[in-house]
């Protein structure tokens, strides 16, 4: 039997650079105070197996909600798209992805998919999974960071950019907007970027999301102090660290932190940075942002992208943008 040919994997960022934007953003962000570590530091195998678990808690509601809004409109993104390329920035297991690609092989003239992702190894079994599935696709992965690798973007053809389950809510409110601006001047007027958002709501029903009675969302934010020991030689004790999440209605976010009970020294040894933690100061490990939807194209707008839909069930949202002229 023939098989089909591996696919051809770009990769923008290597280990190497892994290692050293690891090491910047360390020194930024625990070597100053308020604490802070970004969110993609939370995804090595053992931080993608527990996002996996997160996904199908009965009290994370996202995951579900947004794939029901993508079966419900796959069909309409492939009809007023017309696109032949479609990308996907933090595909992970290219999951939810296949509900778009199932539409836009039975109805488009989709020729390319391009997923994104920090993780050679995810995008590679994602890419024979996919190649299997969708033979006349061409699968091009790209191992990259959406924060910087957006130029490695294919151009020539229309293209629809896929940003789902509501990771641009890990975004502080100026990274969104250079993110968007980013985006948007990756692509030609006349691409389109299909975005997923988390929606404000009742705060208990939130915070249920992200404390979990299971303890997989303390298990998640946890695993980023397991990562920097592993990568950095650090010698966090992870039994001394008090899961703190909370909603900060200002900000309309999620605030996810780590808390020391006890005064903690810290040594990084590949940071090379000692960090004194007194008692009850916390790490921030990530927010997850929530959003209104005159919010949401408001800052599209500002970013150079008109809202053509914005589809949603109260809960999420998923919203078509056309890049402007
Ligand atoms: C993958 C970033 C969308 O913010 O809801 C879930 C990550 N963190 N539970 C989110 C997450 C804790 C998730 N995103």
């Amino acid at each position: 039997m023939s098989r089909p040919p591996e696919p051809s994997v770009h990769v923008a960022l290597d280990a190497e650079g892994t290692t050293s934007s690891l090491v910047a953003d360390v020194r930024r962000g625990l070597g100053s105070v308020p604490r802070t570590l970004p969110p993609k530091w939370l995804y090595d195998d053992c931080g993608s197996e527990l996002f996996d678990q997160i996904t199908r808690l009965p009290e994370y509601y996202p995951t579900e909600a947004e794939r029901r809004l993508l079966a419900q409109h796959a069909a309409d993104v492939v009809r007023e798209t017309a696109a032949s390329t479609l990308v996907e920035l933090g595909s992970g297991t290219s999951d939810k992805t296949r509900t778009l690609l199932d539409a836009f092989t039975e109805g488009g003239i989709l020729r390319r998919f391009v997923p994104v992702d920090v993780s050679e190894a995810t995008l590679r079994s994602a890419a024979s999974m996919l190649v299997q599935r969708y033979p006349g696709l061409t699968v091009e992965p790209l191992v990259g960071d959406f924060t910087l690798h957006l130029g490695h973007l294919p151009s020539g053809d229309r293209k629809v950019v896929a940003f789902l389950g509501g990771t641009i809510g890990n975004f502080y409110v100026e990274e969104r907007a250079a993110f968007l601006g980013a985006l948007a001047d990756s692509l030609a007027p006349g691409d389109f970027l299909l975005l997923g958002t988390d929606v404000v709501k009742d705060a208990d029903r939130l915070v249920a999301a992200y404390n979990d009675s299971a303890g997989v969302t303390e298990a998640f934010v946890t695993n980023s102090l397991a990562v920097l020991n592993r990568e950095l030689g650090a010698d966090f004790d992870l039994d001394a660290f008090t899961y703190v999440p909370f909603w900060d209605p200002a900000m309309e976010r999620m605030d996810l932190r780590l808390r020391a009970e006890t005064p903690q020294r810290v040594t990084l040894p590949g940071a090379d940075l000692v960090v004194e933690l007194a008692a009850g100061e916390e790490i921030r490990v990530e927010i997850s942002t929530k959003f209104r939807p005159d919010q949401l194209r408001d800052e599209l707008a500002a970013a150079g992208f008109a809202t053509d839909h914005l589809w949603t069930d109260g809960d999420f949202a998923l919203t078509l943008a056309r890049r402007l002229p």
